[in-house]
């Protein structure tokens, strides 16, 4: 199953030119879902207004390099491995739901447009990546929503309550659990049998819910917060700090009630 492209598995049986619009149709969803996002929350005109006003109280103005150093500094540690979620088990979950879904999609489209046609041989490392990378989504997406959540860690709310919040997370679970389902069971070669259609019915609705979900869901923060990040890093090199006051001259007393539990009430 592993080294198994299962999309060329699917052309056999589905004409290759649907699945591929299927994919394009998925990404025109993304990006229509991003643009009535940002005219409906006017979030980036707020941000780009806000970064404007706070130039006014920059100290330094930045060289070239120097914000070429900042940008890469914060690719490499802010974006690559979301520092913003400081050391522990909600960095680690995200990293590993991140990068797997990055493998999976990014395996989907390259066996989809380069190694499904019937001329075609899929070398084995793109499966592999897509089945790791899906693997990899479901792990990382069930240990956040099971046990890191803040409504559930932090609020006492139990596991199984689902709100419109959950939207991004549980459809990405899904898809890459109901992929998983669909290629296991397509590579078992049950020809007459239902049950890899069933679940390949459930990926193709999944995918719709995560993609045509975006103006609903948390979808797309993978945007918004790298922005931000080199905002916020820019802000600090040049010393507007985003009009907030400099971390005071003095030293931290929070009295010894801080120690007595580990801050979790958000
Ligand atoms: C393919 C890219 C990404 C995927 C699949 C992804 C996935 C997720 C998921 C599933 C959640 C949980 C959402 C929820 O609260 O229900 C989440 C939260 C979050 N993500 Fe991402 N993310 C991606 C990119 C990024 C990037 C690039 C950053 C930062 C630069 C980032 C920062 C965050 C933060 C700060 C949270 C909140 C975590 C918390 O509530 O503890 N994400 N992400």
């Amino acid at each position: 199953m592993l080294s198994i492209n299962p999309f060329a598995v699917l052309s056999e049986s589905i004409s290759l030119i649907f699945i591929q619009s299927f994919v394009v149709f998925m990404i025109l969803l993304v990006i229509v879902g991003t643009l009535i996002d940002i005219i409906h929350k006017k979030n980036v005109k707020y941000f780009f207004e806000n970064a404007k006003k706070a130039k006014l109280s920059a100290t330094k103005t930045l060289t070239t390099s120097e914000k070429i150093s900042v940008i890469s500094k914060t690719i490499v540690s802010d974006i690559a491995t979301t520092s913003e979620l400081g050391a522990g088990q909600r960095r680690a979950a995200h990293l590993l739901g991140m990068y797997g879904t990055i493998l999976f999609w990014a395996a989907s489209v390259i066996m989809i447009f380069c190694y499904s046609s019937p001329s075609s041989d899929t070398p084995s490392v793109w499966p592999i990546i897509w089945h790791m990378g899906a693997i990899m989504t479901v792990v990382g997406g069930s240990w956040f929503w099971f046990f890191l959540r803040v409504d559930v860690y932090s609020e006492a709310q139990p596991w199984y309550r689902i709100i419109k919040a959950d939207l991004f997370v549980l459809a990405l679970i899904a898809s890459s659990l109901f992929g998983l389902a669909w290629s296991f069971l397509q590579s078992l070669n049950l020809n007459d049998r239902w049950d890899d259609k069933v679940f390949l019915v459930f990926y193709i609705l999944s995918n719709l819910v995560l993609f045509g979900g975006v103006y609903w869901s948390k979808f797309a923060h993978m945007f918004y917060k790298p922005g931000a990040a080199i905002q916020k890093n820019l802000a600090e090199a040049d010393g507007s700090r985003d009009n907030l006051p400099p971390p005071a001259d003095a030293p931290e007393k929070f009295g010894l009630g801080i120690k007595r539990e580990e801050p979790k009430h958000y």
